[in-house]
């Protein structure tokens, strides 16, 4: 616990930035379902036996197999986290001034994409970009644009297709089987390969089995492996829906891409049975895909993360309808329509939720995905100006959840009060993580 001046102080110093607070001093933390998943009783079990021979470790085999049974690809290539496994798949697959379309480009792949020179172009379908409206399948890629892109550039421009899912910069909304099925069929025409950026592959297959016809019967591991199988391989983060603290991987069926990535890998990760892992890590996620796809849990997760959704817009606080499966994202040009998007409407609600009472969440706008121009000095805002609140997986309970809403309610009471923010300090990529802010208005 803090109080609300000591808060106002800790944030000041923290340059108004939420990545450059302490955790302690954070009460409940929304910042990330990534890597924040409390571990399970079998998880830590799993993690006694792991073998940390460097070369050819039972653990190794035993995550191997978890991922080849669930994913269906041969090749398992294990990676530090997913934005590893995302460098690799574009070294060894882009060369400058390719295209790399995605439903969404998650910021990190986005920067991979553009770090090998490549140009990363997001496809969300039209739905996807009205926060108010509901749809059951927001995620979905744009197919038709995907087919003029093909047209645009040419096939021999664009390597691979992404795809993610859920697609959480677009709000943590799901991508439908029908969707995945029609972006596979024009990769297949072009005779390109399809990626599914898989982190969240567990809550994407049960919104399919909750909302697509057909498929109320089937099981989601059938789902997932459905999905998959319509695709040429997969990025991973288990961090998500690996329920591990670290971890991810790359998986594909192409052989010989597969064997110039485990040379890359062995560069910078390490040897192709650990890469950058523990063997005990190997253990904890070959665990955790397994129970990720118990549908009590999945039955559980969404319940808790539509609980917040639901209560925060009866109060009146517009968010991307309806809430997705790992978060929700508060609508902040509409929550602070006084506030333009060049004074970052959603840093606003972040600084402000902090400074109620002491949950943390991220902007996900102009601060995340616009560009400081250098020439003119001017700000290019980002297409919305969302607030994720992301739920850790098996961590909150209710009245944990019950006093983010009264505190989120208490903020959204006073929002005539606030106003914008500045950059003081920014890098040229990812500059969300370690920039600094100056407010436009008097904080109390
Ligand atoms: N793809 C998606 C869709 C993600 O959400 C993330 C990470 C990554 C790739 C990269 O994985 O962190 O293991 O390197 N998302 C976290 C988040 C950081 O907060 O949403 P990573």
């Amino acid at each position: 616990m803090t109080t609300r001046v000591e808060r106002r102080r800790l944030l000041e110093e923290a340059g108004f930035n939420v990545f450059l607070l302490h955790s302690e001093d954070v009460l409940l933390d929304f910042l990330t379902d990534s890597g924040t998943s409390a571990m399970s009783a079998a998880q830590w079990a799993g993690m006694q036996r792991g073998d940390e021979s460097y070369a050819g470790s039972p653990s190794y085999y035993r995550f191997e197999s978890a991922v080849q049974e669930i994913f269906g690809f041969e090749h398992v290539i294990p990676t530090h986290q997913g934005r590893a496994a995302e460098r690799i798949l574009f070294t060894t697959t882009c060369r400058p001034d390719d295209v790399v379309p995605s439903n969404t480009h998650f910021d990190t792949t986005r920067a991979n994409v553009e770090a090998v020179g490549a140009r990363a172009v997001d496809l969300p379908c039209p739905e996807g970009l009205k926060p108010a409206e509901s749809h059951p399948f927001k995620g979905n890629m744009d197919v038709d644009r995907l087919e003029a892109l093909f047209r645009d550039e040419g096939s021999d421009r664009i390597p691979l297709v992404m795809l993610t899912v859920t697609n959480n910069s677009g709000g943590g909304q799901p991508v439908s089987m029908e969707n995945v099925r029609a972006v596979a069929e024009v990769c297949r025409r072009h005779g390109t390969p399809l990626f599914i950026d898989a982190c969240r592959f567990a809550e994407n297959a049960y919104f399919i089995r909750l909302r697509e016809p057909g498929y109320e019967n089937t099981s989601v591991r059938v789902i997932a492996r459905e999905m998959f199988d319509l695709a040429d391989g997969c990025t991973m983060s288990a961090k998500k829906d690996g329920l591990a603290n670290i971890g991810g991987f790359l998986a594909l069926r192409d052989p010989e891409l597969a064997r110039s990535q485990r040379n890359l890998l062995i560069l910078t990760e390490g040897f192709p049975t650990y890469g950058g892992l523990a063997g005990r890590d190997l253990e904890a996620i070959a665990i955790g895909l397994e129970e990720v796809l118990q549908e009590d849990y999945l039955d559980y997760r969404l319940a808790s993360v539509r609980y917040l959704g639901e209560r925060i817009a009866a109060g009146g606080v517009p968010i991307m309808q309806p809430p997705g499966g790992h978060a929700v994202y508060i609508d902040a040009a509409a929550l602070l329509p006084h506030v333009p998007p060049v004074e970052f409407p959603g840093q606003t609600v972040v600084a402000e939720l902090y400074l109620e009472g002491g949950i943390r969440g991220v902007e996900v706008g102009s601060v995340m995905f616009g560009r400081h121009n250098a020439e003119t000095g001017e700000e290019e805002p980002a297409r919305m100006e969302l607030v994720r609140l992301a739920l850790p997986r098996r961590v909150y309970t209710q009245s944990h959840v019950d006093y983010a809403v009264e505190s989120i309610l208490a903020f959204a009471g006073r929002r005539e009060n606030v106003g914008g923010f500045r950059f003081s300090e920014q890098q040229p990529v990812l500059r969300h993580f370690t920039a600094r802010f100056a407010p436009l208005y008097d904080l109390g």
